[in-house]
């Protein structure tokens, strides 16, 4: 087979048929590196359609480097909940700094440079240089991985052959324009080569195709099941003064959700040290609340137990006493969310 006609294929079908995303450049628009590594940070772990309303948001607020490095690391995360993986926001914002005063405020170019930076791999690194340096780095995402294992009919699990797979999207990266080629792969692959039932009869490389001459385009790639999660088990206590004040306090630095507010909850979270506090839990008509809250993690299901005290005497508790009705207004992480929805306070 002559590859030599695929990058154009592409290159052609995204000039018509590119999604509007807010983080691609329009007509003549300066390409701008800050823009392009926010919106990749943020779309690690989330979906395009979730990540849209928080990036706009996040770059109305934070337009450029020097303003993200010169905020409060509490704003960035309280700005984050929501969006899960907090990790991504205190190494956005440890970046911000590092390029503020290590490269002068500009984002660096270099592959050695930006692998350097807090939260920036082999995947991160490549897409930025691509999309915002034009560089030919080989990016392979999700989406990358199944349109190659299709258009070469690689028959082996998807997660043995990586490193094939990046060199067969190597070899097709083109020199030129390879940020709007590796964008309209992503697109490729979010809107016709679908995980099931693509759409081939509108794929612009459906010529070069092994899988589906072979009608197994429904087959590859192929996956092999995801191990289960584990499941932790804890406890979230929602204490409730008698002038409607919610009790709150902040996880420790490091851990799970380092650095959120929360409920006071104990015995779920291996990584943060949790001191049970005493005084809390010697509460002891305490109301348990039917059922459980439920929440995904990366590495493990987690089912939070919740308790519930009324008309208590914010005396007996030094703490983060809080207005039930600022508790919208202050970044609590999701699973806090579902917490308070839970009890329906
Ligand atoms: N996923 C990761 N980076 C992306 C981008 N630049 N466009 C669309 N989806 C993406």
């Amino acid at each position: 087979m002559n590859y030599s006609n695929f990058s154009k294929n592409v290159l052609n079908w995204y000039n018509l048929n590119k999604r509007d995303l807010p983080w691609r450049y329009k007509g003549n628009s300066k390409k701008d590196p800050y823009k392009v590594w926010v919106s990749e940070i943020m779309l690690q772990q989330t979906t395009v359609t979730a990540v849209i309303p928080y990036y706009n948001k996040f770059i109305k607020r934070w337009p450029n480097i020097k303003k993200l490095s010169s905020t409060n690391i509490e704003d960035v995360l309280d700005f984050w909940s929501g969006l899960g993986y907090y990790r991504r926001a205190r190494n956005l914002h440890l970046t911000a700094g590092i390029i503020n005063n290590e490269f002068n405020g500009v984002f660096p170019n270099k592959e050695s440079e930006i692998k350097n930076l807090p939260g920036i791999g082999e995947y991160t690194s490549a897409a930025i240089r691509a999309i915002a340096f034009n560089k030919n780095d080989t990016v392979v995402d999700s989406n990358i991985e199944r349109i190659m294992a299709r258009v070469f009919y690689l028959k082996d699990p998807i997660n043995k052959i990586k490193k094939k797979i990046k060199e067969y999207a190597k070899m097709l990266t083109p020199n030129r324009k390879n940020g709007d080629y590796i964008q309209a792969l992503m697109d490729i692959g979010s809107m016709i080569c679908l995980p099931k039932n693509p759409l081939c009869e509108s794929c612009p490389i459906i010529k070069f195709c092994q899988a589906k001459k072979s009608s197994s385009e429904n087959i590859i790639p192929i996956k092999i099941k995801k191990k289960i999660k584990p499941i932790r088990k804890g406890s979230v206590y929602l204490i409730i003064s008698s002038d409607n004040k919610v009790l709150l306090k902040r996880r420790e630095d490091n851990g799970i959700l380092p650095g959120m507010l929360e409920f006071p909850s104990y015995g779920w979270s291996k990584d943060g040290s949790e001191e049970i506090d005493k005084k809390i839990l010697s509460i002891d008509d305490f109301k348990r609340k039917k059922g459980s809250v439920s929440h995904q993690f990366s590495h493990f299901n987690l089912l939070l137990t919740v308790y519930e005290k009324k008309e208590f005497n914010v005396n007996d508790i030094n703490g983060m006493w809080i207005d039930k009705k600022d508790l919208e207004n202050l970044g609590l992480p999701t699973l806090m969310k579902k917490v308070f929805n839970h009890v329906n306070i």
